[in-house]
Parts: structure tokens; sequence; C-alpha cells
């Protein structure tokens, strides 16, 4: 690290903080929690201030060269400190058409092209690939909330990769292998510990306080004159892998792949070539709906089962994420919100209602649920479960 990307390392891991935590402070004690405007202008002087000086040190510095590794974590701090500032609108997309914030973007555009990723913060940075200094890893905030918010992001996608992983290693095995079932009892431990994660974030974390002062930093914000949709929880490969490998979305059906193409460059250059990899495999489930003649076999009929419980656990993950997450956390506050700022709510920019449908659809093809208007397993995963012998 040179000693100008630890100057703002240091900045970004102390007053930065400091100055999100006493804003956030003032807007919780107005009766509109959402209301930015006009409160604590001197503060956000500040912030801008201060990270503007530190990026045109780093900026001047150029391509210092010094590894992948350094260059995202660098990327991170410029992300977080473009982000915050939208978050107080000391920039906003919609009244802008390139970013003010002519320093940070410039250093993100040539850091985020040169590294393969795109130009703002990603969810890696904040959660994967936050590095900790004395216990304490990178955050916006002080606030409890957004400390047990990337805390259970961290441990679900954890889990997800877990999941992930072990199916993996099934493609060269094949599933018919007698340790393919195995593997499938380590993704079913690892989906178990995305739906204990999700259960403890769904009990403690206080909905107001991740409404109104942890989602608004996960905003959509502009680098250079192109606005960059927010970061979520799910930009990471695995939960496609387990998507695809499993059979229960299709990289050729235009709804599912549209995400996939969207999520790309948000994801780390490893994610992006495993992703790429599993978009030209073909499915467990169709490999097992061409052996249904082997149904008296005992393997076949030990790794369905296992097959059929991974399935229903993935399903369960994402049941929980849209009926409990996605329900108390966004859409139900959202309908409290006063109407001038419900435009700003999501993370990716399209409209709420537009948002929920299609988190929608990805729950019914995750539960493989009965739908005439997109295709789901449904019908195949009803037949494999017929083949299973009863006793
Ligand atoms: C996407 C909300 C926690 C995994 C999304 C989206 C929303 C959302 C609204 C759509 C993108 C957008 O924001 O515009 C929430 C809320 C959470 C939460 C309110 C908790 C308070 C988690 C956790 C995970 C997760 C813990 C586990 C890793 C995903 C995934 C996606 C996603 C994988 C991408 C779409 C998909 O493939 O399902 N989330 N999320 N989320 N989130 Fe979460």
């Amino acid at each position: 690290m040179t000693r100008n990307t630890q100057a703002f390392d240091h900045w970004i891991r102390t007053r930065f903080v400091e100055l999100n935590s006493r804003l956030e402070v003032l807007y919780a004690e107005q009766e509109d929690r959402a209301n930015v405007e006009g409160i604590g202008e001197d503060i956000k002087l500040l912030l801008e201030a201060e990270g503007r000086e530190l990026i045109a040190s780093l900026l001047v510095e150029g391509n210092t060269d010094e590894g992948f590794d350094h260059a995202f974590d660098l990327l991170g701090n410029v992300g977080l400190y473009m982000a915050a500032c939208r978050r107080h609108e000391i920039t906003e997309p919609s009244r802008e058409t390139v970013s003010p914030l002519t320093e940070a973007s410039a250093l993100a555009m040539h850091i985020g092209a040169s590294i393969g990723v795109t130009p703002r913060f990603a969810t890696a940075h904040l959660t994967t690939h936050n590095r900790a200094k004395q216990g304490v890893y990178k955050r916006f905030t002080n606030l409890d909330a957004e400390k047990l918010f990337v805390d259970y992001n961290t441990k679900g996608i954890l889990a997800y990769k877990r999941a992930a992983d072990a199916l993996l290693k099934i493609q060269p095995l094949g599933i018919d292998h007698p340790i393919a079932y195995d593997l499938l009892l380590v993704a079913k431990r690892a989906l178990r510990d995305v739906i204990d994660s999700n259960k403890v974030l769904f009990q403690e974390l206080d909905a107001d306080d991740f409404f109104y002062c942890v989602r608004p930093y996960y905003k959509p914000y502009r680098v250079g004159s192109q606005v960059y949709r927010g970061a979520n929880a799910g930009d990471f490969a695995g939960i496609n892998v387990i998507d695809m490998l499993l059979g229960l979305c299709a990289a050729n059906e235009p709804g599912y792949s549209q995400m996939l193409v969207d999520k790309f460059l948000y994801m780390m250059p490893e994610d992006q070539s495993i992703l790429r990899d599993c978009m030209r495999r073909t499915s467990f489930m169709d490999d097992l709906l061409n052996m249904t003649h082997l149904n008296h076999q005992a393997w076949y009929q030990q790794n369905l089962t296992a097959f059929l419980e991974v399935c229903e656990l993935h399903g369960e993950t994402a049941i929980q994420h849209h009926n409990e997450l996605v329900s108390k956390y966004i859409a139900q506050p959202a309908k409290h919100m006063e109407q001038h700022h419900i435009s700003k709510v999501t993370a990716s920019g399209p409209p709420l209602p537009v948002l929920l449908n299609s988190l929608e659809k990805l729950r019914d093809r995750r539960t493989a649920a009965k739908r005439d208007d997109i295709h789901t397993r449904f019908n195949d995963i009803g037949l494999l479960k017929a083949t299973l012998e009863v006793g």
C-alpha cells in the first residue's frame, strides 16, 4: 500500500464513519426520517471535501500497479465515499448528468476497467473481501443495524458458496457417483446454515433502522456519466451456480439470463469465470430425468432423495428471502414512506413493484412452484418424486 492509499483507508475507517454516523443521528431525529435535505449541511461539506482531497492525491499518483487485491480494495474505498455522497444527496443521479465527484469518478473508472469489475463499490467490498483491522471491518456508520446486516449478509453469502462448491465437485463425478451423495449432504448442511442465518437476521434487525439508515447507502449512483445500480447481497456466483446445477433455473430463460448478464461485472473476477463455466453445463435434474429407468438401483434412490432435499432447502431459502426479508425490510416500510421519497427505495433502480415481481419469479423458480406464465420445474420434480420407492 502506498502512503496515499493508507491515508485514505485510515480516513474511511475512522473520520468517514464518524461523519456518516453524525448525519444519521440528525436524520433520525426528524418526523420524516427519510428527509436529508437541509440537514447537517456543514457535516456534508466536510465529508465531501476531506474525501475529495485524499482521492485527488491518489489520482495524481496514477496506476501504482500493486496487484489485484490492493486495487480492488482501493476501488471499494472510493466506492464507499461515492455511495455516502449519494446517500446524503451531495450527489443525486436524477439531478445530474455527470457525477460532480470528478476525481473519484476518474479513479474508480481507471481501477474498475483495469481489473474487470464495475467501477463502484460492490457487495464483496463490504462482505467477503472486507479486511478487518483489530476486529473491526469497514462500514459506513457505527450503527448496530448496519453491523448486523453486513454480518448476516456475509454469513449467508459464505454458506451459499459452501453449497455451490459442494455441487460443483459433483460435476466431474456425475450425479450417479456414490460419493455425489456425500457432496449433496454437504450442500444440505450449507443451505441449512443459510436458513439459520436468515432466521436470526429476520428476528434481530430493526426494520426502521435498516430502511432509513442502512439501505440508503446501497442506492444507485453515477460514476462519470453512467448510473450504476446499487449493491445487493446477491452479487456472487454461488447462488446461481446452485440454481443452474440443480436445474431449477436455466441460463437460456430470458428473465433469468437477463439477471445474470446484469450482475457479471458486480462480481469478483473469479466468480465471473465460475458463473460463465456453469452456464455451459447440464443440470443434475436433467441428468436424473434421463436415468429414471434405473430407479430400482440403490444409488438412484439414495442420490435422488438427497438431490430432492437439496432442491427443497434451496427453495426454502428463497421463500425466506422474499416472504420475510424483502417483505419486512423493503416492501412494508415502503408502503408507509412519504410518496415523494418512494422512487428512491430500491438498490437496482426499477420501480418497487417491478423489482418485487422479478424477485417473486425467482422464488417460484427456486421452489419449482406451479406457474403458467413462466417455466418452472414443477412437473419435472413431480416426475422424479414419482420414481422414489416408498418405505
Ligand atoms: C437481491 C433485499 C438479505 C441474497 C435482493 C434485492 C432486494 C433484497 C430488494 C433485489 C435487488 C435490489 O435491492 O434492488 C434484501 C433484504 C435483506 C436481504 C431487505 C435483509 C434485510 C439477503 C441475504 C442474502 C441475500 C442475507 C444471502 C446471501 C440476495 C440475492 C439477491 C438479492 C442472491 C439477487 C437476486 C436473487 O438471486 O435472488 N435482496 N436482501 N439477501 N439478495 Fe437480498
